[in-house]
């Protein structure tokens, strides 16, 4: 497995991958990896011939009060981790190799991304669509996998993709857990021991909302506050948006009908913001 710093180092090697015929999978990341990265690169490998792997905590998506300095990192370990999973490049730039100082061009969404996560973090999917559509450009994969874990995202992704004829397969994959049910994430390592435990209600309250709607609830309301009563009953937690929406427009939804729903919550556990969700789709297997 080889490691790049540079946007040059990346397009000579896709180049030469796709002189040999080669298909080439992308997955976008802000490293300190787990199990949840880990699934997207493996499901890539299995589906394309060369898998890059980008690994850059990208500062245009953190608002100001964030915790783009305290992000953890741990590029040795990541490397490890990618190249068990198969990938075969991992791009770790510095920031300057990813923004020039006068750098002014964005990729803004009119929709999507003004409610959920868009309400608190009103400058974030500028961010994520701005490095995503530049990671596009720079490794021109033919796929590349992101996880539902952030739905949202998922979502403004496709549109984009979408919108802006990138002709890259989005493949969404399913949220890899721990254990006892929290979802994986990087930003878990902030949690204290009793914060950990607190923790587990965004799973709990994903579970149990998921079982209403499976066994027929439509009403978005009632399936909304049996989750808002268990994350509610956890002292050290604070909503901060529990939400019902269709999945492809992000616009709230009061029943849920024939379109997908995307029924998402963020949730502060001391100071540390977790997200979780499910997606329902009407039709879909159980
Ligand atoms: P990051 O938070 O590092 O996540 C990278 C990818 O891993 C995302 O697609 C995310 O949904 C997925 N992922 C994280 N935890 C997961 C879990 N428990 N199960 C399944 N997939 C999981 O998302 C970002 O980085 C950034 O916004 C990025 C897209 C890289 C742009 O900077």
């Amino acid at each position: 497995m080889q490691t790049a710093t540079t946007v040059a180092e990346v397009r000579e090697q896709v180049r030469a991958w796709k002189r040999e015929g080669l298909t080439v999978g992308l997955v976008p990341t802000m490293g300190y990896l787990h199990e949840g990265h880990k699934s997207l690169i493996v499901r890539a490998a299995a589906e394309n011939d060369r898998i890059v792997v980008s690994d850059f905590v990208n500062p245009t998506q953190f608002g100001p009060n964030e915790d783009l300095e305290s992000y953890p990192r741990d590029f040795d370990r990541d490397c490890k981790l990618c190249e068990e999973a198969g990938a075969a490049l991992v791009f770790h730039p510095e920031p300057s190799e990813m923004y020039a100082p006068d750098a002014c061009t964005y990729i803004n969404m009119d929709a999507l991304t003004h409610e959920l996560c868009g309400l608190t973090r009103p400058i974030h999917f500028r961010g994520v669509c701005t490095v995503v559509g530049k990671l596009f450009n720079i490794v021109t994969p033919d796929r590349a996998y992101f996880g539902q874990k952030d739905a949202q995202q998922l979502a403004v992704i496709r549109r984009m993709v979408r919108d802006l004829n990138f002709g890259i397969e989005i493949v969404g994959c399913p949220i890899i857990r721990e254990e006892d049910g929290l979802a994986k994430s990087s930003r878990n390592t902030y949690l204290s021991p009793e914060e950990r435990t607190a923790a587990l209600c965004l799973s709990r309250a994903v579970f149990a909302g998921q079982k209403m709607v499976e066994d027929g609830e439509r009403d978005a309301a009632t399936v909304l506050d049996a989750m808002r009563a268990i994350i509610e009953a956890e002292p050290l937690a604070k909503i901060d948006y529990v939400k019902m929406v269709d999945f492809d427009s992000i616009e709230q939804v009061e029943r849920i009908e024939d379109a997908p729903v995307l029924c998402a919550m963020a949730v502060y556990v001391g100071k540390t913001r977790l997200i979780d969700n499910f997606i329902y789709e009407p039709g879909a297997a159980a």
